[in-house]
């Protein structure tokens, strides 16, 4: 069978609705557009979560839950197959964490978290923009409820009541380059200055001369299985995109919400062991 030239793969989230499959489709959309015009793998996914980010539906970008003392921290990251990364962790008061993580990944650096994160983003040209939605004041208010009355559920049984919907994109260009992109606002039951594993390279998102990974579900369960990494590596055995999306949820007991989508040089692949709207386009 012929190879694809171009592939983008997008999710919108795991446990997210698939009322909002027509945003994921227009990013995957907005990802092949790049490449048609001969632009990276790495603009291509940057792009495509761009689309995510700005719309309200999406718990990233503008539309990012709160955290529990009404503050909105923001992760992102993007990374090549010729190890090209750049991440933001608990970033404030941006349109788009992805493109500032697409800045760090022009500078020395991989990683910018925090205050330091969003004056760098200032200092890059970003202006101030807040968001914070409706949605997710309500949410907050919820949260607050919970707390207040001493209700807040609990790790492994009730993680489907959590806020997880990260957005995604991978994508193999007409060079054969793959990239990968993640963000988030992280979960909607947070302290304040946690990091889940969106903005950590080989956890949230992964690329090699093989393919690349991002993956979406539960920050703290992905980190403990350097998750990316670990579905990359099943790539690198010779495994399919799809085996190796299979292969990455069944780590996981199904109470917790986890998604996953891979590129390789055949096809782009997506699985999951609850809802997740994916687009995965091929030309
Ligand atoms: N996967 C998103 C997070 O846990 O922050």
């Amino acid at each position: 069978m012929k190879k694809p030239k171009w592939i983008v793969v997008t999710h919108g989230g795991a446990g997210s609705s698939k009322k909002v499959l027509d945003a994921v489709t227009l990013a995957a959309r907005t990802g092949m557009r790049m490449l048609r015009k001969k632009n990276s793998a790495l603009d291509a996914v940057e792009e495509a979560v761009v689309v995510m980010e700005d719309d309200p539906r999406f718990n990233a970008g503008t539309g990012s839950v709160f955290r529990i003392d009404g503050t909105i921290e923001m992760d992102a990251s993007l990374m090549d197959s010729e190890f090209h990364c750049g991440a933001v962790a608990t970033i404030k008061g941006v349109r788009n964490p992805i493109r500032v993580a697409r800045k760090v990944l022009e500078s020395p650096h991989i990683l910018l978290a925090g205050s330091g994160a969003t004056e760098f983003a200032r200092r890059m040209g970003f202006t101030y923009h807040s968001p914070v939605t409706r949605r997710a004041l309500r949410r907050l208010s919820r949260v607050q409820g919970w707390l207040r009355s001493g209700r807040l559920p609990k790790y492994a049984h009730k993680w489907k009541s959590y806020s997880l919907d990260t957005v995604g994109a991978v994508a193999m260009d007409s060079r054969g380059i793959f990239a990968t992109s993640s963000s988030t606002g992280g979960t909607s039951i947070a302290l304040p200055g946690r990091v889940g594993d969106t903005p950590l390279i080989g956890c949230g998102i992964y690329a090699g001369p093989c393919g690349a990974v991002s993956v979406t579900g539960v920050g703290e369960a992905i980190i403990r299985q350097v998750l990316s990494k670990s579905v990359y590596d099943k790539l690198v055995a010779g495994r399919s995109a799809s085996e190796a999306c299979k292969w990455g949820i069944s780590l996981y007991d199904p109470s917790i919400p986890m998604g996953i989508i891979v590129v390789n040089a055949d096809s782009g692949a997506g699985a999951s062991n609850t809802g997740m709207p994916v687009c995965i386009l091929a030309r």
